[in-house]
C-alpha cells in the first residue's frame, strides 16, 4: 500500500483576491420576457453595482445563429435587449456593454479552444443529448436537424468567458454544465501550452433568483410558448395577466401560495412585506379576479417607469449602436487584443521570421530538464496512458492504460490532488514514494 500524501495543489494555487470579473450574456433570439429579467437582467444590473467587480454584459448574436434563422429577428432582438438592459439600470459607462459580433477575437477563441475540447466531452452536453434523444424517440437519424453550430455551442460560450478570463458568470441551472465545460477547456489549453493562460470560472447560482413560471405554470421560456414580454404594453400585460392558469378554486376558499404561478410572478416583484400580505389574501381566500388585478398593478406599478426608458431608447437605434460599438473598441484593446496575441505565440501561430535557435521547441526542453512533468500519450494498443517524469527525465510513475484520455486526465488530477497513486500507476524501478511526492510537490509549485 502506498503512502503517498502529497499536498493537494489546489491548496498551493490560491492567489490573493483580485477584482472579481462578471460576466453575463444573452442571446437575442426573442422578445425580452419577465422570466428574462427577473431570472438575469436584475440580479446582473444589481450586481454590477457592488465595489469590487468588473463586470461584463454582453448580446450573445453569435448564439442566435443556432437558434434561429431569421436575419430581421437577430437584429430586432439584439436591439430589444439592449434596449431592455440600458432601461433596466445598466450604467454603460461603469460596466462593459458590447455585443458578441463586435469581437472578432471571440470566433479566433472559439477555434483555438476547439482544438484542445474532446469530441467527447461535447457528445455528453445536455442541449445536443436532448436533440439526438427526442430523434431516437421519433425514430429519426440520431443527428437529424443538428447543426454543428448546437453541437459547438458550449466551446463557444467558454470562448465568450475565457475571453476576458471571467471569475464568475451567473447562470440558472440549465448552464450549469457549460460553466463545468469552460473549466475543463480552459485547463486542456493551460495544461497544452503549459502556462496559466485562463483562470478557471465559476457559475454563481444565486438561490434566491426567481425561475420565473409563465402562463401555464411551467418555466417561462419562448420555446414553451407561455411568456409574458417585459415591455408589453398594459392592456396586453393585463390579458397576458388575467390568462394565466389557476386551480378552480372560488372565491373565499382558501389558497395555496405553493406551486401557484400567480403567486411566484408576484413575489418576484413586490417586497418580501408585499408578498406576506399576499400570502395571508390567499390563505383568506381572495379570488382569482382579484389576485390578478393585484399582480397586474405590481407588475404595472414596477415596470411602467422601465417601460418608458425603454420606447425612448429604442426610437433612437443609432444612440444603441454608438454605445455597443464603443464599448467593443474599448474592450478589444484593453483585454481580446492582448490576449489572443499571447495565446497564438502559445499555440505557435508566429511570425516565421522569429524561429527558434533550433528547430525543435528548446524553450520546453529546458522546462522538461527542470521541472517534474506528467505525460499523457497514446500507444498502439488504443488506450492513454501517463507517465511521471522526473526533473531530470528519469521515469516515476507508468499508468495502466485507459479507455480515454479524459480517464487518464482524470486520474492525474486525482494524483496531483493527493489520491493513492497506486490506483492507476506503479512506482517505476528505481523510484520512491519520497521521490514521486517530491515531484508532485514540485510540479504543483507552478
Ligand atoms: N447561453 C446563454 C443563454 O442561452 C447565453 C450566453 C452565451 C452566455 N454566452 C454566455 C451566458 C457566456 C453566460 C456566459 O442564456
Amino acid at each position: 500500500m502506498s503512502v503517498h500524501i502529497a499536498r493537494p495543489c489546489w491548496t498551493l494555487t490560491v492567489k490573493p483576491m483580485t477584482t472579481q470579473r462578471i460576466l453575463t450574456g444573452i442571446t437575442p433570439s426573442g422578445t425580452p420576457h419577465l422570466g428574462n429579467y427577473a431570472g438575469a437582467i436584475r440580479p446582473a444590473v444589481e450586481a454590477s453595482q457592488r465595489p469590487g467587480v468588473e463586470s461584463f454584459y454582453f448580446l450573445s448574436d453569435y448564439h442566435a445563429l443556432i437558434k434561429t434563422d431569421n436575419p430581421e429577428r437577430v437584429q430586432r432582438s439584439t436591439l430589444e435587449i439592449a434596449a431592455t438592459w440600458l432601461a433596466s439600470g445598466l450604467r454603460p459607462e461603469r460596466v462593459w456593454f458590447y455585443r458578441q459580433s463586435d469581437i472578432p477575437e471571440i470566433t479566433e477563441l472559439t477555434w483555438l479552444l476547439t482544438c484542445v475540447t474532446g469530441k467527447g466531452l461535447l457528445n455528453r452536453a445536455h442541449a445536443y443529448k436532448a436533440a439526438v434523444d427526442k430523434n431516437i424517440a421519433e425514430s429519426e437519424d440520431p443527428d437529424a436537424g443538428v447543426t454543428m453550430g448546437l453541437f459547438m455551442y458550449p466551446v463557444l460560450m467558454a470562448a465568450d468567458i475565457l475571453m476576458f478570463n471571467a471569475h464568475k458568470v451567473p447562470v440558472g441551472r440549465d448552464q450549469v454544465q457549460h460553466l463545468e465545460m469552460a473549466r475543463d477547456i480552459a485547463a486542456s489549453f493551460n495544461h497544452r501550452y503549459g502556462g496559466e493562460y485562463f483562470v478557471l470560472p465559476e457559475a454563481a447560482i444565486d438561490e434566491s433568483v426567481a425561475t420565473l413560471p409563465g402562463l401555464d405554470g411551467r418555466k417561462m421560456s419562448k420555446s414553451y410558448d407561455n411568456i409574458i414580454p417585459l415591455f408589453a404594453p398594459p392592456d396586453m400585460l393585463k390579458k397576458l395577466v388575467f390568462a394565466i392558469i389557476t386551480d378552480s378554486k372560488a372565491p373565499g376558499e382558501p389558497k395555496q401560495t405553493e406551486g401557484s404561478a400567480l403567486f411566484q410572478l408576484f413575489q418576484a416583484f413586490a417586497t418580501p412585506t408585499e408578498a406576506e400580505a399576499m400570502r395571508r389574501r390567499f390563505a383568506e381566500g381572495i379570488s382569482w379576479g382579484e389576485a390578478k388585478e393585484a399582480l397586474f398593478h405590481k407588475l404595472e406599478s414596477v415596470i411602467a417607469p422601465m417601460r418608458a426608458r425603454y420606447e425612448e431608447l429604442i426610437s433612437e437605434p443609432a444612440r444603441i449602436e454608438q454605445v455597443l460599438k464603443s464599448g467593443a473598441v474599448a474592450l478589444r484593446a484593453k483585454y481580446a487584443t492582448p490576449l489572443i496575441a499571447r495565446l497564438r505565440e502559445a499555440a505557435g501561430l508566429r511570425p516565421l521570421d522569429r524561429l527558434p535557435a533550433t528547430p525543435t521547441d528548446s524553450r520546453t526542453k529546458a522546462k522538461a530538464q527542470t521541472k517534474p512533468q506528467f505525460k499523457q500519450y497514446r500507444e498502439t494498443d488504443g488506450l492513454f496512458y501517463f507517465k511521471l517524469v522526473g526533473s531530470e527525465g528519469h521515469l516515476l510513475l507508468q499508468s495502466q492504460g485507459f479507455a480515454s484520455a479524459r480517464e487518464a486526465g482524470q486520474a492525474v488530477a486525482g494524483i496531483k490532488n493527493g489520491e493513492d497513486f497506486e490506483q492507476w500507476s506503479k512506482l517505476a524501478p528505481g523510484a520512491s514514494d519520497a521521490s514521486v511526492r517530491q515531484a508532485i510537490d514540485a510540479l504543483c509549485a507552478d
